[in-house]
Formats: structure tokens, C-alpha cells, sequence
């Protein structure tokens, strides 16, 4: 994907490391609006949130195995408004991190959310098309890329594009979900008909919500070699409570109820069906429901 979103850095890291590409710290955010197309969740302030919901509630699941060395140097692509970003560098301390967006609004929120939490933390800002990159060619040790490839419309070509800025031994870390592998009880199919909705409008926009068990073809065809991808799978059930409440009801439901509207003018459920399907849904979260889905995590060489 190409944008006109341009290459503008936002600024520098919080100890003043120089950034990379254009210095324009009074450069005004691209209008949240303008690039809602480009992320089928939009860039709301409640999207902010569920993001740092769905982060802090899966670090353990999704960020066990990932740590850097100290003094490498390692890219996020598709930072977001850093929900990542803050277990990235908790579990790298001493890893030399450049994040970065194609979103300026996200980025600040980015910035401001690693800056509270961890202000000694070694990172540099970015706003730029990852297929784009401003940075010299094999310029990075690792690449850590969560959630991204799924809204765009050639995963791929983004795969093939990152191996330029990877240098070659170096590692790429993706993480992608799958709505395909939800499974719930009680069972219903309004509910599944309510999330496929949500797999629907995210291929209209160009993406693939069911883009995790296809992690080591892309790879593959991208180029990268010794792909290993493992799945993560989330369970939660009312021994849970934090997974039934930090993933089944704040990440997975949420996410699900935001596409409500745009369902409804797609025709693609009646309200009284979408209803049905989101009650349904909701009621897995109930003491006596329980919740399944599995995020796929690869790593892969890039040769
Ligand atoms: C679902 S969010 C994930 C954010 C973060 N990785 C996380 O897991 O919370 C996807 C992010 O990818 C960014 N994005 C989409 N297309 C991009 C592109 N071509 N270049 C850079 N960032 C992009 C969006 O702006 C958005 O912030």
C-alpha cells in the first residue's frame, strides 16, 4: 500500500536522540479521518483503548519468547499508539528501538504512553508508509511488526519491503490474529454471523481478518527462511477472570461491537440479528461461558 502520508518524523526520542528522516516536531497530525480507510477500526479514542486492553491483557501470551539484545537495533512497524511498544522495551531495556506509524495522532499517543511508563526507554518516532521507509538498507537487527499486516491489501509485498531495512540474519517477529479460530460457549450463529460481519468489512477495506494461519506462506514467499510460526492461543473461562475481562469483553467484543454501524448500512445483518448476535456473544463472558482464539507468532530469517 501506497499512501501520500509522506516521511515526517515527529520528533526525538525522550533522552534526544536524533530522528531519522525530516525533523518537523510541529508538523500537525494527519486528520484521523483522512486515513480511518486505511484501518478498518479507525482511529478513535476508544479504538486507543481497546488496543492497550487487547496489549496489556495478552503480553504475556504474545511478547514471551521476544527480547533483544542490548544494543540492537530493532524496528516497530505499525506502532499504533504504542500498546506494543511499551512491553517491547520493558523486555528489551537496553535495545535500541525506532517506531513507527503511518499515523502522527497515534504516534504522539505512542510517545506519551512509553514515555509515562518506561522514560528511560531508548526510542526514536517515526511517522512513515512502511512501504517507504525512510532508513538505509539493512539497517536493523530485528523487525517486530503486531496487527499490521491483516489491514493491509499485500501483506506480502510489506513482508518483502521490510527484508530491505532487515539485515540479512536478522530476525522479523510477526504476530497476526485469526477470527477463525473463535469458538465459544454457548454456541450461536448470531454470534458468528455478527463476527464474520467484522471478516467481511475487513476484506472490503482491503484487509484479511483471517490472515494468522497464513503467516508462513507469506514468509516463505517473501523470502525469509527458517519461518517458524507457533500458535498463541487465548482461552478464558470464569478461572479467568482478568482474560474474560481484558480479552473477551474489552479486546474481542469491543472490537466486534465497533462495526455495528457499518454492518447495519452494508446490509449485511439485520439490527434485530446483529442484536441477537451481540447478546449472544456477550453472554460467553457470563460466569458460566468461555472464550477461544488463537493469534499466530512467527519468526523468520531474513537470509
Ligand atoms: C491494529 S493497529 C496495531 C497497532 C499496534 N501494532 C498494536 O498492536 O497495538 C494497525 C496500525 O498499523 C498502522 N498502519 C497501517 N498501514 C500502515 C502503513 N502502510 N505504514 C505504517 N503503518 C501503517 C495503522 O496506522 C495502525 O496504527
Amino acid at each position: 500500500m501506497t499512501t501520500s502520508a509522506g516521511t515526517t518524523s515527529i520528533g526525538t526520542t525522550p533522552t534526544g536522540t536524533a530522528s531519522i528522516g525530516t525533523a518537523s516536531t510541529d508538523a500537525p497530525p494527519l486528520d484521523a479521518p483522512l486515513l480511518d480507510h486505511l484501518y478498518v477500526h479507525g482511529y478513535s479514542p476508544h479504538e486507543s483503548r481497546r488496543l492497550g486492553d487487547q496489549a496489556d491483557t495478552l503480553a504475556e501470551i504474545l511478547h514471551t519468547g521476544t527480547a533483544y539484545p542490548a544494543g540492537s537495533k530493532v524496528l516497530e512497524v505499525g506502532c499504533g499508539v504504542g500498546a506494543q511498544t511499551v512491553h517491547l522495551v520493558a523486555a528489551s531495556p537496553q535495545a535500541h528501538f525506532t517506531a513507527v506509524d503511518i499515523s502522527a495522532a497515534s504516534l504522539a499517543q505512542a510517545r506519551a504512553r512509553v514515555t509515562a511508563q518506561s522514560p528511560d526507554a531508548q526510542v526514536t518516532w517515526h511517522q512513515a508508509d512502511l512501504f517507504e521507509l525512510p532508513v538505509k538498507d539493512a539497517e536493523f537487527d530485528h523487525v517486530f511488526v503486531c496487527f499490521v499486516l491483516e489491514h493491509l491489501p499485500s501483506p506480502q509485498e510489506a513482508l518483502a519491503a521490510l527484508r530491505r531495512v532487515l539485515r540479512p540474519g536478522g530476525t522479523l517477529t510477526v504476530i497476526e490474529g485469526d477470527h477463525g479460530s473463535t469458538f465459544f460457549h454457548p454456541d450461536s450463529a448470531y454470534a458468528h454471523a455478527a463476527i464474520d460481519c467484522q471478516v467481511q468489512l475487513q476484506h472490503a477495506a482491503g484487509g484479511n481478518a483471517l490472515l494468522g494461519r497464513q503467516l508462513h506462506p507469506l514468509l516463505t514467499a517473501a523470502g525469509y527462511e527458517r519461518v517458524e510460526v507457533r500458535p498463541r492461543p487465548v482461552y478464558a473461562d470464569r478461572s479467568r477472570p482478568a482474560l474474560v475481562e481484558g480479552f473477551t469483553r474489552n479486546t474481542f467484543i469491543a472490537m466486534i461491537e465497533s462495526v455495528r454501524e457499518d454492518a447495519l448500512a452494508a446490509g449485511l445483518m439485520t439490527p434485530t440479528d446483529w442484536d441477537h448476535g451481540l447478546a449472544d456473544l456477550r453472554r460467553t463472558a457470563e460466569p458460566d461461558g468461555t472464550f477461544h482464539y488463537t493469534f499466530f507468532k512467527a519468526v523468520a530469517v531474513n537470509p
